[in-house]
């Protein structure tokens, strides 16, 4: 008797229905541009103070890292048909957080150009390198990476609602958005790589989580003093809360499991730390 044809899709193809979906949802109703959807005309200076300008520029400056955001994405994920193609269209919508931070910091007369040129001139004086060797732990690190990135601008969001600054409002609702769709394909990445090998995605998970740090952490100059004086950043716990645990529920990992994880993971760093035949 002729064996079952496998109906299964492939892991490559389930990942390229993914962005399928991803793209068909960010064409369809999440588009958006900086010269129409940004109400510039209700800026008002009045609102300016230096506090709120560092920390958009904080803000900016991680988005400007772009460039090699995206090249060590494109190198990792080539050979994966729709994680490449997510990573070109993913540096694409990135390219906009930037550049929206960016006209903000001009138009309200924040920042002069000159300035935002001397940043910008320090910023690419250092390189954004990949902090997880693997795809699978890269889509770990870019589940809690947006969903922590979509906190803090959704905090930003509220704060400028209570400041009465429409503009910069509408502009953290515009990039928040777009960033918790990048935290929705992530997590979906990370629930194929569970059902390839689910105590293996755990770990990596485990192992990312315990290593975490924003992008911007060690590129820009005092940038968790940043974020901690200016009011930019999110607390650990609202992290845990609001961006882990929603992510162990939608790939329907118990508290139980995760932590097993964890303490795995610090078993084994533990056992390299007493190696001593380094
Ligand atoms: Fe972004
Ligand atoms: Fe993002």
């Amino acid at each position: 008797m002729a064996a079952e044809p496998n109906c299964q899709p492939s892991y490559k193809e389930k990942i390229y229905r993914a962005y399928l979906e991803f793209m068909e949802v960010a064409e369809r109703q999440r588009r958006w541009n900086i010269f129409d959807d940004i109400p510039w005309d209700a800026l008002d200076r009045s609102l300016n103070s230096e506090q709120k300008a560092i920390r958009v520029e904080t803000f900016c400056a991680e988005e400007l890292y772009v460039p090699d955001y995206t090249a060590c994405g494109l190198v990792l994920t080539r050979d994966i048909f729709g994680l490449a193609w997510f990573a070109a269209n993913w540096g694409y919508e990135e390219s906009r957080h930037g550049l929206a931070f960016r006209e903000y910091l001009l138009r309200s007369g924040m920042r002069t150009p000159a300035q935002m040129e001397a940043l910008e001139n320090t910023l690419v004086s250092k390189t954004w390198r990949l902090p997880f060797m693997t795809r699978r732990q890269m889509a770990c690190y870019g589940a809690l990476q947006e969903a922590a990135t979509y906190l803090a601008y959704k905090a930003q969001r509220d704060r400028a609602r209570d400041e009465k600054d429409r503009t910069l409002e509408t502009i953290f609702f515009l990039v928040g958005r777009d960033e918790a769709a990048h935290a929705g394909f992530y997590r979906r990445i990370v629930g194929f790589e569970m059902d390839e090998d689910r105590a293996g995605a755990i770990a990596d998970l485990a192992h990312v989580l315990g290593g975490f740090e924003m992008p911007g952490a060690g590129l820009i100059p005092e940038y968790k003093e940043r974020l901690r004086d200016a009011g930019g950043g999110i607390s650990p716990r609202r992290f845990m809360e609001r961006g882990l645990l929603p992510i162990l529920r939608a790939l329907d990992i118990g508290r139980d499991e995760f932590k097993q994880a964890q303490s795995e993971e610090s078993a084994a760093v533990a056992a390299v730390a007493n190696d001593d035949s380094y």
